[in-house]
């Protein structure tokens, strides 16, 4: 093991998530604890690298922390030093200079950022400027590319499966058409894996546009025999066939200029037009992205966490540090920045959905004819 690293930044961009503070914790107890490096970190994301904003952490700092939600180092959405929004977010300039200065100046020998394809993305590109960079990968959108899974999304399928246990007893009794709506962007594995957990019986997925007239069958089909209500599980990014995403906000501080929401009751209004039974949404929002950590997330941090440290003190440099069926892998930068993950017609959770009589919203020839598609690319 090469022992020339001593001094490791480290960073959480992007949205929080719960498993952040337990990653925290495994990267500060190996670092420090196991090999006696020193742990810097910026605080609030890339705002702290550009505005050169830190602190020292050390074991006591990361005491108690596996089981908080949230990152007690901040976090931002000014997630892109190349184009890094000034003060009133009129405009944006590149900060990639004051990156490097910054991490040159404080001795750092590499930085470790937990962050999702945004994080990705700018280190890539600070990766190519010469900066050492490890990432350890974190979404609830389960998007990114050369990760199996990611810290936080456990937690959020959790969190999206308590409710619509909840919401189900409420649509039986009322029997009503109930609708959930998921985050998770353009990638439907929120809305997937909680509709699958928690008996969803139509799941709406952005990868495969939603036919209006396909949900109200799959909901007569049910009314005819005797079941007298509907959970339908929407992913935010989920559209109607021909149609376009659901834009809730524009973020101006931010490298993703959208933000989606509002497909619930877009979906709900259009159902009540063909139906006779009452539609009614939740959108569970930010609720996925709090609270404490599920035991997988947990054991997850904790692992990509150590397996970072060990990386970067092997001289590791420009790669994600993710999982690939139950084992760490290291994957270079270059082959997942700028690529999303997404749900394929073949995947075997949605084989499965199938099989449970979940309906997609689409005809079935739709997931049988992309069977055999890969992982699309953004
Ligand atoms: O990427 C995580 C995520 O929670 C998405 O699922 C969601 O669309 C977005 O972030 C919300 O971002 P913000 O917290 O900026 O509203």
């Amino acid at each position: 093991m090469a022992h020339n690293i001593r001094r490791i930044g480290l960073l959480t961009g992007g949205g929080d998530c719960p498993g952040l503070n337990a990653a925290i914790r495994a990267i500060v107890r190996s670092a420090v604890g196991q090999h006696g490096c020193e742990v810097v970190a910026f605080l609030d994301g890339f705002e702290g690298l550009v505005e050169n904003r830190l602190r020292k952490l050390t074991q006591a700092d990361v005491s108690g922390l596996l089981t908080t939600g949230g990152t007690i180092i901040g976090t931002s959405n000014r997630a892109d030093p190349f184009a890094y929004p000034a003060e009133n977010n009129s405009k944006v300039v590149d900060r990639s200079k004051d990156v490097i200065r910054n991490f040159k100046a404080h001795n750092l020998d590499v930085l470790i950022a937990i962050g999702g394809d945004g994080t990705t993305t700018a280190l890539a590109q600070l990766s190519k400027l010469g900066l050492p960079v490890i990432i350890v990968p974190k979404t609830i959108d389960n998007d990114l590319w050369g990760t199996d899974t990611a810290i936080g999304f456990d937690s959020a399928v959790s969190i999206a499966t308590d409710a619509i246990d909840k919401i189900h007893t409420t649509a039986q009794s009322h029997h009503r058409v109930m609708i959930i709506e998921v985050m998770g962007r353009y990638a439907g594995w929120l809305a997937l894996a909680s509709g699958l957990a928690g008996g969803g019986d139509v799941i709406l997925l952005p990868e495969f546009p939603y036919s209006l007239q396909k949900i109200a069958e799959a909901i007569a089909k049910r009314t005819a025999v005797g079941r007298r209500f509907t959970i339908v599980v929407a992913g935010e990014g989920a559209h109607e066939e021909g149609g376009k995403h659901i834009v809730s906000r524009e973020v101006m501080n931010s490298p993703e200029r959208i933000r989606l929401g509002g497909v619930g009751q877009v979906v709900a209004r259009d159902l009540e037009q063909l139906l006779t039974t009452e539609c009614r949404v939740t959108v569970l929002g930010h609720l996925l992205r709090g609270g404490l950590p599920t035991a997988h997330d947990r054991l997850l941090a904790t692992q990509l966490g150590h397996a970072a440290v060990k990386a970067a003190l092997q001289g590791n440099s420009a790669m994600l540090c993710g999982i690939k069926r139950s084992d760490v892998v290291l994957v270079p930068l270059a082959e997942v920045a700028g690529k999303q993950k997404r749900v394929t017609a073949g995947h075997h959770w949605l084989q499965i959905a199938l099989g449970m009589g979940v309906s997609f919203g689409v005809s079935e020839s739709v997931l049988a004819s992309q069977d055999t598609h890969l992982d699309q690319v953004r």
